[in-house]
C-alpha cells in the first residue's frame, strides 16, 4: 500500500511516498530556514506563503522520484497539527483536494507522534516485524516538544512526561541566540561542546525530584543568562566549556526521567525509540546508549530526525491498519477534530 505523506506544520514543506509504513520510496524536504534566519525565528505569515510556493512542485518531484503515478497512491496522510495554522492549512487543503481528485482517503496525523515513526523508517534487516519492538519507551525531543511516551504499539501513545516550559531544542536555540550564534542553535552548540572542558562550569539539576515526571528547561536558560551577567562577557573557549556543561544537563535531565519512568512502569520496554531534531545530536545518542544498555535503541537516520513527510506517511499507514482492524472508517474531512487531540493529558504528571 502506497501512502503519500504531507508535512507543512512549521518551516519545512515536505512530501514523501512510503510503502507499507516503513519503505521510503521518496522523501523530499524543502527547508525555509534561510528565509526566516534574518528574523531569528519562524514568521508564520512568511512560512505559509513559502509552503504555498513549494507544495505543488514538491508533490510532482516526489511522485517522479518514487517512480510511481499519482493513481498508484492508496492513502494520503497529512499533518493536522500541532503547528502554525496558516502553514498547516496549506498542507491539509492540498491533501484534501488531491484526495477528492484521486478518490482516496485522507487521514489527519499528529505531527509529534509521527516523529517517533522517523525512528522506524529503514530498520535493520533482522527486524522483520515492527510490532516486535513494542512495548517501547519513546522520546520526541525537538524544537517544540520534549515528550516521553509509553507505547504498546506503533499507534499507541501514553504520555509519561512533557516539558512544563521550554522544549529541549528550544532551549538550545535560545541559548545560541543569547550567545549571538546562528539559528538553529542545536548543531552549533553540539560542535562547541565537543571542544569544551568538562568540570569547569556546574549547571543546576533541573527537576531533581525523582517522582516528578516533568521536564523543565527555562531554569537552565536563566542560569546561563545570570552567569553571563555576573561573569561575562565570555570568549569562545569559555563558551565551549559552558556549552559542554549545558549540553550534559540538558540531556542528563532526560536520562534521569527515563530512569524514573522505569520505576513507574510495571513492565520493561523492549526498546527505546528516540526522535525529533535533537535526536541528531551524537552526544545525546551516546548518553542514552551508555545509560540504558539493557534495551535496544532506535534512532532515526539524520534525514528523518528533523521534520519530514516520510514519518507522517509512516504513522498514517499504521493508523489506517488500526482503523481497518477495528472496523472503523477513516474520519471524513468534515469531522476532523482540530482541537481535542492537542489537550495532552499527563498520565504521571505533577
Ligand atoms: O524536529 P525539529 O526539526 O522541529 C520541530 O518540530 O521542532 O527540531 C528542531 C530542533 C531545533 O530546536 C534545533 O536546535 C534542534 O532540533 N537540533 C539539535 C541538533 N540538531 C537540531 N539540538 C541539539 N543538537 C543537535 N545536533
Ligand atoms: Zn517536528
Amino acid at each position: 500500500m502506497i501512502v503519500l505523506g504531507i508535512e507543512s506544520s512549521c518551516d519545512e514543506t515536505a512530501v514523501a511516498l512510503v510503502k507499507d509504513g516503513t519503505e521510503v520510496l521518496s522523501s523530499i524536504v524543502s527547508s525555509q530556514i534561510a528565509v526566516h534566519a534574518p528574523y531569528g525565528g519562524v514568521i508564520p505569515e512568511i512560512a505559509a506563503r513559502e509552503h504555498l510556493n513549494a507544495i505543488q512542485p514538491l508533490f510532482k518531484q516526489a511522485v517522479r522520484e518514487a517512480g510511481v503515478a499519482p493513481s498508484d497512491i492508496d492513502l494520503i496522510a497529512t499533518t493536522q497539527g500541532p503547528g502554525l495554522v496558516g502553514a498547516l492549512l496549506v498542507g491539509s487543503t492540498f491533501a484534501k483536494g488531491l484526495g477528492i481528485s484521486l478518490g482516496v482517503p485522507v487521514l489527519p496525523v499528529d505531527h509529534v507522534h509521527a516523529h517517533v515513526h522517523g525512528a522506524l523508517l529503514g530498520l535493520p534487516d533482522h527486524i522483520t516485524d515492527v510490532k516486535d519492538l513494542f512495548p517501547a519507551l519513546s522520546l520526541v525531543v525537538s524544537g517544540g516538544h520534549t515528550n516521553l511516551y509509553w507505547m504498546e504499539s506503533p499507534v499507541h501513545f501514553r504520555l509519561l512526561a512533557a516539558t512544563v516550559d521550554d522544549a529541549c531544542g528550544e532551549c538550545f536555540d535560545k541559548v545560541a541566540r543569547m550567545w549571538s550564534l546562528p539559528y538553529p542553535g542545536g548543531p552549533v552548540i553540539e560542535k562547541m561542546a565537543k571542544n569544551g572542558k568538562p568540570g569547569r562550569f556546574k549547571m543546576p539539576k533541573m527537576v531533581a525530584q525523582k517522582d516528578k515526571m516533568i521536564f523543565s528547561y527555562s531554569g537552565l536558560k536563566t542560569h546561563l543568562a545570570y552567569l553571563w551577567e555576573r561573569e561575562g562577557p565570555f570568549v569562545r573557549s569559555d563558551l565551549d566549556d559552558l556549552a559542554y556543561a549545558f549540553q550534559e544537563e540538558a540531556f542528563g535531565q532526560i536520562v534521569r526521567k527515563i530512569q524514573s519512568g522505569f520505576g513507574l512502569l510495571n513492565q520493561k520496554p523492549r526498546s527505546l525509540l528516540v526522535a525529533g531534531g535533537v535526536a541528531a545530536n551524537k552526544r545525546f545518542r551516546e548518553m542514552l546508549t551508555f545509560q540504558f544498555p539493557e534495551i535496544n535503541h532506535y534512532f532515526p537516520a539524520l534525514t528523518y530526525c528533523a521534520d519530514n513527510a516520510a514519518m507522517i506517511a509512516g504513522l498514517g499507514w499504521y493508523e489506517f491498519q488500526k482503523l481497518k482492524e477495528d472496523g472503523k472508517p477513516v474520519p471524513t474531512e468534515d469531522s476532523w477534530d482540530v482541537y481535542s487531540r492537542y489537550r495532552y493529558e499527563l498520565v504521571a504528571g505533577p
